[in-house]
């Protein structure tokens, strides 16, 4: 197949790694898979081409003139900008949802309505558009304190926190882009899990855990995400089925009901309750970054067909994917003052030196030969093993060959698993 992938990051360049890894019969050819832009690593796999991905004209263009078969689209921009609209309406296989799907992740009050509608199961909460309304939520609800961008916010929307002054001001901050939510707070263990859908089937990817915030043990701010594993042995029994049944389906049916088919990654962002009960904290609508980085290396099942099925229909009848027994870790090195102020332009060393692991790159580039980072989350170290112990070490001793001045990462990451 051809293949076009949009996208930068890490979850870009796993997914390449995944699409590369496929076995194809001995007598087709391999997928020629192009990445747009792409990044410094993604370009040692691939050919990467400079094209802005949230511009629907510019990549239906260059997918009409290249006979791209599939067009992945990795990112949330693009996606909210509408370019999977564009391409679909020009003929073109897409995996990535309709603007007025992704909504489901562009505006968490249209989340809200839709969850309300299917009947999912998920937080209370209140929509503020003024401070006022925002205080008297605040106090309504108490602490600890959820108040959240209700647009896009690049993973800085979000504050939890027990400090009361701190949430009105982050409620006044983000108040000045749009309208906030306070949300009753959810304890419990965060789960991500992937579904495939077509508009009208999901097909279940594994489930891993991220870790939100910046620094072990779960301190610091909220981050896009700093390490991930995979799978979860400690799931209740029937946890993926009852996550179809009752968040995936209802949703993708409720979306179906208002004309926005949901064509792409389901990601549903669950609390898993200490009674065992399940709610959704966030839906988005894309593969998630760090942990796709852990699910897809544990792909049997060829992801090309997969998300060509999703692309065209076709996942009905389709058997769950298959997973490998062995599990994945990851850990991202972010550039020093990731996430407030990262400095960029660092040199990255070392990476020659490393064995045992794959290295996802997320915001690289190459200047004199060598590889410098260009962003906050800088490069994502994915070990598979036996046992999470043993993924774990080699993750970790993989890290302690690279170099990046400043640069820190979590240290515990599937800690508590292995
Ligand atoms: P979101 O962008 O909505 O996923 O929020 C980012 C992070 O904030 C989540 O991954 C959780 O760690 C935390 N969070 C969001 N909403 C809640 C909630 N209602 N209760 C507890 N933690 C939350
Ligand atoms: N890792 C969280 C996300 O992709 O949104």
């Amino acid at each position: 197949m051809r293949i076009l992938v949009l996208g930068s990051g890490a979850r870009e360049h796993a997914i390449i790694t995944a699409l590369l890894r496929e076995t194809v019969p001995e007598d087709a050819a391999p997928h020629e898979i192009t990445a747009a832009p792409g990044n410094a690593g993604i370009a040692l796999d691939v050919p990467v081409v400079a094209l802005d991905p949230t511009n629907g004209d510019i990549v239906a263009e260059y997918a009409i003139d290249n006979e791209i078969e599939l067009v992945i689209i990795g990112p949330e921009a693009p996606l909210v900008a509408g370019v999977a609209d564009k391409l679909r309406t020009r003929g073109i296989a897409v995996f990535g949802p309709s603007k007025a799907a992704a909504a489901l992740e562009g505006s968490k009050t249209f989340a809200k309505r839709i969850m309300d509608a299917a009947g999912v199961p998920t937080g209370r909460a209140t929509r503020a558009g003024n401070l006022d309304e925002a205080e008297s939520a605040i106090d309504a609800y108490g602490a600890p304190y959820v108040i959240k961008a209700d647009g896009l916010a690049a993973g800085k929307g979000v504050l939890v926190t027990g400090d009361r002054t701190a949430a009105l001001e982050h409620a006044e901050y983000w108040l000045q882009h749009g309208a906030v939510l306070v949300e009753e707070f959810l304890a419990g263990q965060e789960v991500s899990l992937f579904l495939l859908s077509d508009g009208h089937t999901v097909l279940p990817l594994s489930p891993a855990q991220d870790y939100k915030r910046a620094y072990d043990r779960d301190a610091g701010p909220n981050t896009g995400g700093m390490g991930a594993y995979s799978p979860l042995p400690w799931l209740p029994a029937g946890f993926v089925d009852d996550v179809i049944e009752r968040i995936a389906l209802p949703t993708i049916h409720a979306l179906a009901d208002e004309q926005k088919p949901f064509i792409g990654l389901l990601y549903c962002g669950l609390i898993v309750a200490p009674d065992n009960s399940v709610r959704v904290i966030e839906f988005n609508a894309r593969f998630g970054d760090p942990e796709t980085q852990v699910v897809l290396p544990r792909l049997v099942t060829p992801l090309s067909g997969l998300l060509f099925a999703a692309a065209t229909g076709g996942l009905g009848g389709l058997p769950h994917p298959e997973f490998s027994d062995e599990v994945a870790v990851t850990v991202v090195l972010a550039s020093e003052g990731y996430p407030e102020n990262p400095i960029t332009g660092r040199p990255i060393t070392g990476l020659q030196d490393v064995t045992d692991v794959t290295i996802a790159h997320a915001a690289t580039a190459t200047i004199d030969g060598g590889f410098v980072a260009t962003g906050g989350r800088v490069l994502s170290v994915v070990a598979t093993g036996d046992t999470f112990a043993d993924a774990r070490a080699k993750a970790y001793a993989a890290l302690e060959h690279i170099h990046l001045e400043g640069s820190h990462f979590r240290t515990d990451i599937a800690e508590r698993v292995a």
